[in-house]
């Protein structure tokens, strides 16, 4: 192995390269080295404290978001309900796992994407593939998908915008569980939710209000941890020129730190162990993400989690498994009990393994397909006496038609589809998501052993 540096990623193998100008790159990076960080240091370690816990089985982690945030959509209306969602949900997982939850947003960095082809062709015309608004632009021209540095700049300010109003949002009011009115449904005025699921969230809720006077009345210091809506953020670490320009040493703390997000992962396309991803996520200090699909080797996730913590660190990694629902059952459980001994945070993503076409040609995912793969995947973990941690959702708080079920034919799909990348859960399908494995985590904590160190 090399010695790492935050550059030492330049004489490794990106799997997704960028054809940037180098020049113009350089004069970037130096820019974006210059600004401040976006996240702290203290932040970080804090989550990763927190993730360590939901290793050891006292907390559980909801990740959720855009598919691909776009520099356009960074705006109040779509900031404040992917908050509001994403808070509604830990509350009915905070009913059905009686666990604190840890929110962490795929926001504030989810910019650029991998593709499977670099580029595309339309009408006999062949240009490099979209890459998310961190790279080049989404329309069909060849100034638009020319990879611009320039908007590595843009990217960070979008993202420090994003974070700025989340942590505005967050700090005080809008979720501060003592005013239930904020997290009510009725606030959301949504004529078209079914009543069924309405009335089972003001149920919860209200019985979420009633336990909060209860144990306050009590004097229960812990309650602080239920009650303070924290928010983390979190992207994938695709462009590295983005990441390692924010990455630096920080006064009294060992190490350097990513500090563009709290939570970097790596995806499944640029996980090779030699590659340039792996360099780079291997060397700081965050805690870190790592995709792994139903392809990875048993022995290679093993090489991968010894990579990126070497230390064996408690809170450091997160594997994402997205195995597919069909998948999980052959594909999982060698690869967890390739790394029993580890300390490992599970994650499940049933997004990415869930994806299909439609014969008209639109991506979609369907809902039961993503709720059997989490369910298949607590099937696996307990079976084999390990456990998992948290969940990880493409999802919004908007009423788009993209994944069907839940509400949606595959008629709808058209009716608002506002992807600029996958398709995500909208409001119902996420918060319905929510009931469902609120329920499965009582059933799981009915039955549960204590999770294997
Ligand atoms: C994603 O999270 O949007 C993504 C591309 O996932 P994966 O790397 O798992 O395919
Ligand atoms: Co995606």
């Amino acid at each position: 192995m090399p010695i790492w540096s935050p550059d030492s990623f330049r004489g490794c193998v990106d799997a997704q390269p960028i054809d940037y100008d180098d020049e113009a790159l350089a004069r970037v990076v130096a820019r974006l080295r210059g600004l401040p960080p976006l996240v702290t240091s203290w932040e970080v370690e804090r989550l990763k404290t927190l993730l360590a816990e939901a290793q050891a089985g006292r907390r559980f982690v909801l990740q959720g978001g855009d598919c691909a945030e776009t520099f356009d959509e960074c705006s109040p209306g779509a900031i404040t309900s992917k908050l509001k969602i994403l808070l509604q949900m830990s509350l009915v997982l905070v009913q059905g796992g009686k666990l604190p939850v840890v929110r962490v947003g795929r926001f504030a960095g989810q910019y650029a994407k991998p593709r499977s082809r670099p580029t595309e062709v339309r009408g006999g015309v062949e240009l490099p593939s979209y890459f998310g608004d961190l790279v080049n632009r989404a329309a069909f021209t060849p100034e638009a998908r020319r990879a611009d540095p320039e908007l590595l700049i843009a990217g960070y300010h979008h993202a420090a915008l994003t974070l700025n109003f989340v942590r505005s949002l967050t700090d005080r009011g809008f979720s501060d569980l003592h005013h239930p009115e904020n997290w009510d449904l009725s606030f959301f005025e949504r004529a078209d939710l079914p009543a069924e699921l309405r009335d089972e969230y003001q149920r919860s809720s209200a019985q979420l209000a009633e336990a909060l006077r209860f144990m306050e009345a009590l004097g229960e210091r812990a309650i602080d941890d239920l009650t303070r809506a924290e928010f983390f953020t979190s992207h994938e670490g695709l462009n590295l020129h983005y990441e390692s320009a924010q990455t630096r040493t920080v006064p009294r703390r060992d190490g350097h730190y990513d500090l563009t997000t709290h939570l970097p992962w790596i995806g499944e396309r640029t996980r090779a162990i030699s590659g340039a991803h792996v360099e780079f996520f291997r060397g700081i200090r965050n805690p870190v993400g790592v995709k792994i699909g139903p392809t990875i080797p048993a022995a290679e996730a093993l090489e991968l989690a010894i990579a990126l913590n070497p230390g064996d660190e408690p809170g450091k990694l997160v594997m994402i498994s997205r195995m597919g629902a069909d998948r999980v059952a052959s594909s999982l459980p060698a690869i967890v009990e390739a790394l029993r001994g580890r300390r490992v945070l599970w994650v499940c993503d049933p997004m990415h393994g869930n994806t299909t076409v439609t014969p008209s040609g639109v991506k979609t995912r369907d809902f039961s397909s993503i709720l059997a793969e989490i369910e298949r995947t607590f099937e696996v973990h307990h079976a084999l006496g390990s456990r998992l941690g948290g969940v990880h959702f493409e999802l919004t708080g908007e009423d788009v038609t993209e994944c069907t079920g839940g509400g949606i034919t595959p008629d709808d799909l058209d009716k608002n589809y506002a992807s600029a990348c996958d398709p995500r859960l909208n409001y119902r399908q996420a918060l319905e998501m929510a009931f469902r494995l609120a329920a499965r985590m009582k059933t799981v904590r009915a039955s549960s052993r204590p999770p294997r160190g």
